[in-house]
């Protein structure tokens, strides 16, 4: 084998993670993933992120509007916080290592990890699966070479990633066993803060996602202060005051996910904020967190407008990354052809 055999702890720390460009950017994604991405950055980690727009195409999209929401994306990136010449930041397409990669895992996992993967059941339950693309069925194949070809250690998600990232290890485990060496580490989940699962504004059972048809259910980035009021003020809760403690937030998903975004955008815990608005009713609360989204949001999606005025630059930024990354994929992809056994004779 061409690669020396490791133990796990050798691989050096290289945070991974994505976002689909497959509609605008949503709180969720903010506090779930980028301001996180951002901290990770800025703690001097390596740190890789992708807009994976060949997971975008697991279900149908506009080619023009694709390439606006990748351009939106990265904007939403930069405007974050991301440092371009800190992080890697570019779109999955440009890496190709990424899909070669994901083929070989496509030989790898099983049907029957792929089927039992609740983001797969969710996205075709009530509708005919038949008619899901082959696609959609072996993204997270395709998710894990996104990691995998970077030899990611660490990969900051919300929560409703971990089953993939569980798969994620499970296909590094295969396929160091089936080979025979150590190559692919196995990759930690980090899924940490308040907010790694922020929950619709019309209903605290359901995730916050770009895809709810109604779009009072979520905050976008693209929202200006006044709509992000607006829809903080309507968005349901129950008729009691805040409890001043946790637990007693248990069996109201509404209360309790407006106090995990105020915790989230404050950067305190969510113990904190019951006891600093204890007995409050939501009249009080209310008001407070459209204040403070609308003063931390603002100036991001200010600045998001402003680089969107500029769809070249934002080109030749994710241009840049792509070619970093693949500078570091295409050595690991190579080596992988090596050790399944492919002849690479080709001269170029
Ligand atoms: P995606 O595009 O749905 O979401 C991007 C990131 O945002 C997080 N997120 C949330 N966090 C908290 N509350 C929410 N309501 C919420 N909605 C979204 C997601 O957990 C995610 O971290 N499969 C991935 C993209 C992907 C990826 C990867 C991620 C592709 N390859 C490799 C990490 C590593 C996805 O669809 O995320």
């Amino acid at each position: 084998m061409s690669d020396a055999v490791q133990t796990p702890q050798t691989f050096p720390t290289r945070i991974f993670s994505g976002i689909q460009p497959s509609g605008g950017l949503t709180l969720g994604n903010y506090l779930g993933a980028l301001k996180r991405f951002v901290e990770k950055q800025d703690e001097g980690i390596e740190t890789i992120y992708c807009l994976v727009d060949m997971h975008a195409i697991t279900v149908w999209q506009d080619p023009e509007k694709l390439r606006q929401q990748t351009r939106e994306a990265a904007a939403g990136f930069i405007a974050a916080g991301i440092d371009p010449a800190r992080s890697i930041l570019f779109n999955q397409s440009q890496v190709t290592a990424h899909v070669e990669l994901a083929w070989i895992f496509n030989c790898i996992a099983r049907m029957g990890w792929m089927s039992r993967m609740t983001q797969w059941k969710d996205k075709t339950a009530g509708k005919d699966a038949e008619a899901a693309s082959l696609g959609l069925f072996a993204y997270p194949s395709l998710m894990a070479a996104d990691i995998l070809a970077y030899k990611a250690t660490h990969v900051p998600v919300g929560e409703d990633q971990k089953q993939h990232l569980e798969l994620c290890r499970d296909i590094a485990i295969k396929f160091n066993n089936d080979y025979k060496v150590n190559f692919f580490p196995v990759v930690e989940p980090v899924i940490e803060g308040a907010a790694t699962r922020v929950m619709s504004l019309r209903d605290g059972t359901k995730k916050m996602s770009k895809s709810d048809p109604s779009d009072q259910s979520r905050i976008n980035l693209t929202d200006d202060a006044d709509t992000i009021s607006k829809k903080i003020r309507k968005a349901k809760t129950d008729m009691d005051p805040l409890p001043d403690n946790v637990a007693g937030l248990k069996d109201r998903p509404e209360a309790r996910n407006l106090v995990n975004i105020y915790a989230a955008l404050a950067g305190h815990t969510a113990a904190q904020v019951v006891q600093d608005y204890a007995g409050a009713q939501f009249g009080t609360f209310k008001p407070a967190l459209a204040d403070l989204a609308v003063a931390k949001l603002s100036p991001i999606t200010s600045e998001m407008s402003r680089l969107m005025k500029d769809p070249a630059e934002i080109d030749r930024i994710i241009g840049e990354g792509a070619a970093r990354a693949d500078a570091i994929a295409r050595p690991i992809v190579d080596q992988v052809y090596d050790i399944i056994g492919m002849i690479r004779s080709r001269q170029v």
